[in-house]
């Protein structure tokens, strides 16, 4: 395994201890919060943006993001990770890649493939561009219980994800994690 890959594998691991939603007793990482901005109402709106209880203390994400000027040709998605201390800092990751290209790839591991992989599996995101309708997501939860015993410091996490069109940033997606010890 190469260098590269073996990072990717690290902030995997990392990022997929930070997100497992089990059934409370060994892991006790969960959803805490999700926040939704658009930019521009004209250009999108979200009707739904909301953690709702599934069972058991499993948290899934609910978002239904409305579009207004269809189609979309072009995607751009910027994700990071953030830890808070007193406010919240830059955490391992935080990079911008072409979404549209991005879902044509081959399956390379990657912290992206990883965060898209699991949103799309619960969206109707999981189609090459352009998009022509709303954006939904339902029920998203990430699981793994493989991945439970890592050591992960406790603390507050946030992923940030920016999404731009045609250069222009169009709404952010701010999802945070609870870790206790
Ligand atoms: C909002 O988006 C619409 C449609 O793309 C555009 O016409 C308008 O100028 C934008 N408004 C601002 C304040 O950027
Ligand atoms: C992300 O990286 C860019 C440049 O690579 C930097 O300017 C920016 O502050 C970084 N943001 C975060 C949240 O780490
Ligand atoms: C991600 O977006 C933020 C906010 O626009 C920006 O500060 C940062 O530089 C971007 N990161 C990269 C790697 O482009
Ligand atoms: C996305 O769709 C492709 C083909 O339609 C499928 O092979 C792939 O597993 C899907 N990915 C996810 C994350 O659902």
């Amino acid at each position: 395994m190469d260098r590269g890959a073996r990072r990717y594998l690290m902030l995997l691991a990392v990022l997929v201890g930070f997100l497992v939603m089990s059934d409370g007793k060994k892991s006790k990482s969960r959803f805490s919060n999700i926040k939704c901005e658009t930019y521009n109402k004209t250009f999108a709106d979200f009707e739904t943006c909301k953690l709702k209880l599934l069972g058991r203390g499993i948290i899934g994400v609910q978002v239904h993001l409305k579009l207004y000027i269809l189609p979309i040709d072009t995607v751009s998605a910027n994700l990071s990770i953030w830890r808070r201390y007193n406010s919240f800092q830059p955490f391992l990751h935080n990079s911008t890649i072409d979404f549209c290209k991005f879902v044509k790839q081959t399956k390379k591991l990657s912290f992206e493939r990883l965060v898209l992989d699991a949103i799309s599996s619960r969206s109707n995101l999981n189609h090459s561009c352009p998009y022509t309708h709303d954006i939904i997501v339902d029920n998203l939860v990430f699981s793994d219980t493989f991945l439970q015993t890592l050591p992960l410091p406790q603390g507050e996490y946030k992923i940030q994800m920016l999404f731009a069109t045609e250069n222009i940033w169009r709404v952010r997606v701010d999802i945070f994690i609870l870790r206790d010890e």
